[in-house]
């Protein structure tokens, strides 16, 4: 039995105009997990992908319309250079909420990728596990930028910019934020096809906001690397504040940043896709915990706090 996992990410800023060539910065979150099983099965019967968290088994063939995850299992074999399909069954289990903001899709992919590498006794580069990712990734969500395959391929922070290798990227003092979640599923479709509706009806002001988003980007990153945690709060707001003008946040996701706010995070936004998913609060250590036990009160349906850069 062969197993390997990826663990789930968060947008810690710049999601959206990530989307239109402006920097993001993310970090793998590995408080929850995709994990892939490779057993060996009967002899003829192929590769089979079992999803038991949703009850599904499906046969991954050549067939042009398969669901994403066996899609990135069948690219991957051909990679692997193993063709026919070799007799296993390949078995996914996550903790990671689904349509949360929070990369299921691509850990189920990079665990997919990473297992079946494993199994044919080969090694893939972290940009080769990315570049598979990257194919389910257009599956699942249309346009995307790159940036959950990436930080969850290499499973390192990452500051991304679309179509460019992930730079490296110090992280001079680890940092405390909360991930709460609105329980509201929201596919990163749907509010991606939105924002570029919304790009194409007003371009103008479309790009205005994604180039502020990009300058609290750069500000968030400084802050970063010199180990100045404080200012980073402020920069949550205001990427929070310009996703709400671009029209992606929601009630729920507001209560919960205003709700982190009130209990001493030093600030919040919404992270992802928007509309439902999670948001992510910047908190001192010693707060953190008030930090989780408000934004249950206020209705998220979970909270937790993880160590960025640790
Ligand atoms: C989704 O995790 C982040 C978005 O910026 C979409 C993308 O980058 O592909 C909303």
């Amino acid at each position: 039995m062969i197993q390997a996992s990826a663990s789930g990410k968060i947008i810690l800023f710049g999601e959206h105009a990530v989307v239109y060539g402006r920097p993001a910065i993310a970090a793998p979150v590995s408080t929850v997990q995709a994990t892939a099983t490779v057993t060996q099965a009967a002899p003829g019967r192929g590769l089979l992908l079992e999803l038991p968290d949703i009850g599904e088994r499906v046969p991954v063939s050549g067939a042009a319309a398969q669901p994403p995850l066996a899609m990135v299992a069948r690219l991957a074999l051909h990679t692997l250079g193993c063709e026919p399909a070799p007799d296993w069954t390949l078995t996914v289990r996550s903790t990671i909420p689904v349509a949360s903001g929070l990369g299921s899709g691509a850990a189920a992919a990079t665990a997919i990728v990473r297992a079946l590498a494993a199994a044919a006794g080969a090694t893939l580069s972290p940009a080769e596990v990315s570049a598979l990712v990257y194919e389910s990734e257009k599956l699942f969500h249309g346009t995307p930028s790159g940036v959950d395959n990436t930080v969850i391929a290499y499973g390192l922070p990452v500051w991304f910019v679309r179509g460019d290798p992930p730079q490296p990227f110090t992280i001079a003092q680890p940092f405390t934020v909360v991930i709460g979640d609105t329980g509201i599923p929201s596919p990163t479709s749907i509010a991606v096809g939105d924002v570029r509706r919304a790009w194409q009806a007003e371009p103008a002001r479309c790009e205005a906001l994604f180039d502020a988003i990009g300058q609290v980007v750069h500000a968030a990153r400084r802050a970063i690397e010199n180990g100045d945690v404080d200012p980073l709060g402020a920069s949550m707001d205001q990427n929070h504040r310009l996703l709400q003008e671009i029209g992606v946040s929601s009630p729920e996701l507001d209560r919960l940043c205003q709700a982190a706010r009130q209990a001493g995070a030093l600030g919040a936004k919404l992270s992802g896709g928007g509309r439902g998913g999670n948001m992510v609060a910047l908190a001192q250590p010693d707060a953190a915990g008030q930090v989780v036990d408000a934004l249950l009160r206020a209705g998220a349906v979970r909270a937790f706090a993880t160590l960025i850069g640790a």
